[in-house]
């Protein structure tokens, strides 16, 4: 069995009678990368940050390391690693100073060697010598990430770290989110991307005003409630979402093309044969697996546009 590194039990906080962590369970073992997904104000922030014994849950336990983190977080301080979701780095301090000052505060000595080490983990060994506040959006959350390595935590909390990045200085942050899995790891990341939490996460936890709607691994909540496979009909237009409707499929339209899902026990040679059938007219067809967008889908009842729920 794998060791329990995070466990939290009917975990609660309650902000006058709003309930922004409801009831919640949840297991992280050792070494895995464990994705809590969900739009702004889901209450990520709040878990992650009782988890990391910054707040005090209104009742339920949470023990990281077998210990209570209300009770014993001294115990676990030292192995904890946490990039806060509104981290940013002080304006005139370079980076290898930031990450020495850092490790100062908490008491720790770390020798010039030990800094190299971290900046070239996070690709910033090129930077030592530029202000902080010059850093561009991803070097700075990479210089956060690098202090949060500072020694050498056995669990790290990234609390949404690519929020407002480009596509590609993400990219760069997922490889070394990926790295810090290869090397045993454990990371519980919060984020609102959906493709980001696929693409990292061994577990993902979908959370929705408080609760967790559903948990698993990628691939088994795409299997369980990702819907079954996708048809496109290029160019069916507008006739053939009336037509499919009428045979009684769920489907959408969008640029004169009609997605339907094809409910997950039906084989898709079928489907094609009975739309053939019916005299649907399109140009061309393409199959798409399900993702887990369509998960998020089924199972909140809207989609996320940059961390916004829409219904
Ligand atoms: N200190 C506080 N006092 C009152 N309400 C709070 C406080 N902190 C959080 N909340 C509320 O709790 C809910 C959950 O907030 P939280 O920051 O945990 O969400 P989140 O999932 O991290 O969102 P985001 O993606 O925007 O970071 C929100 O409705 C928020 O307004
Ligand atoms: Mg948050």
């Amino acid at each position: 069995m794998a060791e329990v590194v995070l466990d939290a039990k009917g975990l609660t906080k309650t902000y006058g009678d709003m309930n922004a962590v409801d009831n919640l369970d949840l297991q992280v073992f050792k070494g895995e990368v464990y994705s809590m997904l969900g739009p702004n104000g889901a209450g990520k922030t709040t878990t992650v940050e009782i988890l990391e014994g910054l707040r005090n849950p209104t009742s339920g336990t949470a023990k990281v390391f077998g210990f209570d983190v209300q009770k014993d977080y001294d115990k676990v301080r030292s192995r904890v690693g946490v990039l806060p979701q509104t981290f940013e780095p002080w304006d005139r301090i370079r980076p290898p100073e930031a990450i020495e000052y850092w490790a100062g505060l908490f008491g720790r000595k770390i020798s010039k060697k030990e800094i190299r080490g971290l900046l070239e983990m996070v690709d910033l060994a090129h930077k030592d010598n530029v202000w902080g506040e010059r850093l561009s959006g991803g070097e700075k959350r990479r210089l956060g990430i690098a202090m949060a390595l500072v020694g050498e935590p056995e669990l790290i909390f990234l609390d949404e770290p690519t929020t407002g990045l480009d596509p590609q200085a993400r990219r760069g942050l997922w490889e070394i989110i990926h790295a810090l899995g290869d090397a045993g790891k454990t990371v519980f990341l919060t984020t609102h991307y959906l493709e980001e939490a696929e693409n990292l996460a061994d577990r993902v936890s979908i959370m929705n005003k408080g609760k967790t709607v559903v948990s698993g691994s990628p691939e088994e909540l795409v299997n369980l409630y990702g819907g079954g496979t996708h048809v496109v009909l290029k160019s069916a237009g507008e006739e053939g979402f009336v037509a499919l409707e009428k045979l009684g499929y769920k489907s959408t339209f969008h640029n004169r093309d009609v997605t339907v899902h094809v409910p997950a026990l039906m084989r898709t040679k079928d489907f094609m044969a009975q739309i053939n059938q019916s005299g649907v007219a399109y140009k061309d067809f393409e199959t798409r697996r399900p993702s887990l967008e369509d998960v998020f889908f089924n199972m909140v009842g809207g989609r996320m546009e940059e961390g916004v729920l829409k219904q």
